[in-house]
């Protein structure tokens, strides 16, 4: 599924709040159908990060490709049309609406249209919707409920499969798993591997390694803002990863 090109490149991106140096020349590539995961203590800069590659905060230097295209003063409407996409922990959805209205929020098909009006074609757009969850493998039986009525893991497909429609790209989960409990997250973490497998480029962030060494290809671990490591999982082990998290000597005996 990987290619060789990646699918987004960050260069040597740096951002400061106030006197605070969140990030520190990050250079990473990401590339598809590859699931990184991005670990690191609390403040390490891991969401700093992915809300600069999403468009919502400015480097104060560096670059971020997109093939061989330069993307500058990107803004979270600018990093959607170019398939980036990120499902929070907070999830933010319509919890008045039901799952196929957030699913399809402001993409709803038209039927008809008179004047500035648009009559939304209802059927269609929860025809639409069911397959768009049912794309990223869960199955809900009713589309009417208000979401805030379904489960913590019924909620996260519908993010999901709500970023799905546009995440051609890069799909970014920060901390997807951490109110879930167990069962909803192993079925999270196969939706992100499912993500993937769809060609897309995925950054998943988690404090619980379990989940890391269950689902990521490549680990990146971020300490005081720099990449402390960035290796293929099966190069690594969980002494080491935590050693680059913490910053406690640890010796590796692989080559890099
Ligand atoms: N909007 C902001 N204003 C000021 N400082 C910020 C802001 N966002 C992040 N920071 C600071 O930047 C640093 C990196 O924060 P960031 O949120 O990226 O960490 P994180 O790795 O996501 O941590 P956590 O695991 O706790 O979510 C921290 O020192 C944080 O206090
Ligand atoms: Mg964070």
């Amino acid at each position: 599924m990987a290619e060789d090109k990646p699918h987004i490149r960050g260069v040597g991106l740096t951002k400061y709040f106030g006197g605070v140096l969140a990030l520190n020349a990050v250079s990473l590539e990401f590339f598809p159908g590859h699931v990184v995961a991005l670990v690191g203590d609390n403040g390490a800069g891991k969401s700093t990060l992915v809300k600069i590659l999403s468009g919502i905060h400015q480097p104060d230097a560096g670059e971020i490709w997109v093939g061989d295209t330069q993307l500058t003063h990107l803004s979270p409407h600018r990093a959607r049309a170019y398939g980036i996409e990120t499902v929070y922990q907070h999830l933010s959805l319509c919890d008045n609406l039901d799952a196929a209205a957030n699913v399809m929020l402001g993409q709803e098909p038209v039927r008809l249209r008179i004047g500035p009006f648009r009559v939304i074609d209802k059927v269609r757009s929860v025809e639409e919707a069911r397959r768009r969850i049912s794309e990223v493998g869960v199955s809900l039986d009713d589309f009417s409920k208000p979401v805030r009525s379904l489960s913590g893991g019924q909620r996260q497909a519908v993010a999901i499969a709500r970023a799905m429609v546009n995440a051609h790209r890069l799909i970014m989960f920060d901390e997807p798993t951490a109110a879930l409990g167990v069962r909803q997250t192993k079925a999270t973490l196969d939706l992100v591997r499912r993500v993937a497998d769809q060609g897309v480029a995925v950054i998943l962030i988690s404090h619980n390694l379990d989940d890391v060494f269950a689902v990521a290809d490549r680990v990146v671990a971020l300490r005081l803002g720099q990449v402390m490591l960035d290796k293929p999982f099966k190069s690594t082990t969980r002494e080491e990863v935590v050693a680059c998290m913490t910053g406690l000597s640890f010796r590796s005996q692989t080559p890099q």
